[in-house]
């Protein structure tokens, strides 16, 4: 495990304020209460009956909710985002977020699938408010349960973001060939986020050319599916590599104090301790489920695969993870945050100096009692 260190680069105290022109806001005078709510997109609970009936594709045994996204939105997949949210949960201490928080945080989760995240989000920080935005949503996972801090809607987060108020933290979680401009969202989510709020995008292998599975074995079999998975995902448009977690990625966007985080995890049942032993278990799940979640749809569309060749290479594939020696995957997180303002600074060092007298005066009080 290699956590990097903090790295400040205060830019001054200068401001990157939202550009009002970039963003279109439009609230019709007939919106009701719940839809203004939803910050200007389509709020789920305010269109139950809606989603009952949202389209969706079923192709080669798997259910997707449009034309174009490449993983399913099945039960499968459902239950394998299920694992993967326990997995960084691990991986992460129990945290759900890098970012310290202030009170009564705004949140946005880009592309939030079955919303594991932005419920356990919703109970952490009961004074939040969270938005938990995807282009569809899974039948039975979380976007159904109403809450009063967590609003579903359903946006595509390629078009123009029409949230009204900016937020502390954007999160965004697993969409790794999800976009084919991955600077555009960045430049969107810098604008969407108040002066000093995070962005903090994460992912975890495999994902197409930094694939992040290594094992002692011989596995050419993967190696034949990493390598076809990178040529589909260019020949799509929308690249399945990992650029988008570099440090430069983020600077380039305009963001400072760039922290980047990568954690090894062991697959399979190699492992000697407890909890390596849970943790391998859990990682060999998602993989063997994620083979066909990853692969099917790019493999058929854009790299010439029949169906049943498609499948067949999966099969091979899950065969080799499962009699491969010692294999691990990788996880990498990337916070950002955005410059902040003079006075947002100031009240960062007041408060930190608020705390600090806090303190003395407690130990004070403890030394007192003593
Ligand atoms: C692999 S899942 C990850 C889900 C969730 N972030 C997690 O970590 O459990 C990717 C999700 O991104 C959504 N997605 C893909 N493209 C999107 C887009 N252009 N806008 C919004 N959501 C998108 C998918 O519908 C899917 O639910």
């Amino acid at each position: 495990m290699d956590d990097m260190p903090n790295q400040p680069d205060d830019p001054g105290p200068s401001d990157i304020e939202i550009d009002s022109s970039d963003i279109e806001v439009e609230i019709s005078e007939s919106e009701s209460e719940a839809e203004q709510y939803s910050d200007g997109e389509e709020s789920i609970k305010s269109t139950r009956s809606f989603y009952q009936n949202l389209p969706h594709v079923e192709e080669n045994g798997r259910r997707y909710c449009d034309e174009n996204y490449f993983m399913p939105n099945d039960e499968t997949e459902l239950t394998r985002l299920n694992i993967v949210h326990q997995i960084y949960l691990i991986l992460q201490e129990g945290r759900l977020t890098l970012a310290p928080l202030p009170s009564n945080p705004r949140i946005l989760d880009i592309g939030t699938g079955p919303g594991d995240w932005a419920i356990e989000m919703s109970a952490e920080y009961p004074d939040a408010t969270i938005i938990a935005s995807d282009l569809g949503i899974f039948d039975s996972g979380l976007g159904h349960v109403s809450l009063p801090n967590v609003d579903f809607q359903l946006a595509d987060a390629q078009s123009q973001w029409t949230y009204h108020e900016p937020f502390d933290l954007i999160h965004i979680r697993g969409l790794s060939g999800a976009f084919n401009d991955w600077p555009a969202i960045y430049r969107q989510a810098l604008a969407h986020l108040k002066s000093g709020g995070y962005l903090e995008v994460s992912e975890i292998g495999p994902a197409g050319e930094t694939l992040s599975i290594e094992a002692e074995s011989e596995t050419p079999n993967l190696a034949t599916l990493t390598s076809a998975l990178r040529k589909a995902g260019y020949a799509a448009g929308y690249p399945r590599d990992l650029h988008h977690l570099r440090k430069e990625a983020f600077v380039n966007a305009g963001f400072t104090e760039i922290n980047v985080i990568e954690r090894t995890f062991p697959i399979g049942l190699w492992p000697e301790g407890i909890h390596d032993k849970t943790l391998g278990k859990m990682a060999l799940i998602a993989l063997l489920e994620g083979v066909e979640a990853h692969s099917l749809r790019p493999l058929t569309r854009f790299a010439e695969y029949t169906v049943s060749d498609a499948k067949e290479l999966c099969e091979r594939v899950q065969e080799e993870v499962l009699s491969a020696q010692r294999i691990t995957g990788r996880v990498r997180i990337v916070m950002g945050r955005k410059p902040s303002s003079y006075t947002q600074r100031r009240d960062d060092v007041l408060a930190r100096a608020r705390a600090r007298i806090q303190l003395v005066h407690e130990r004070q009080a403890e030394r007192d009692r003593d």
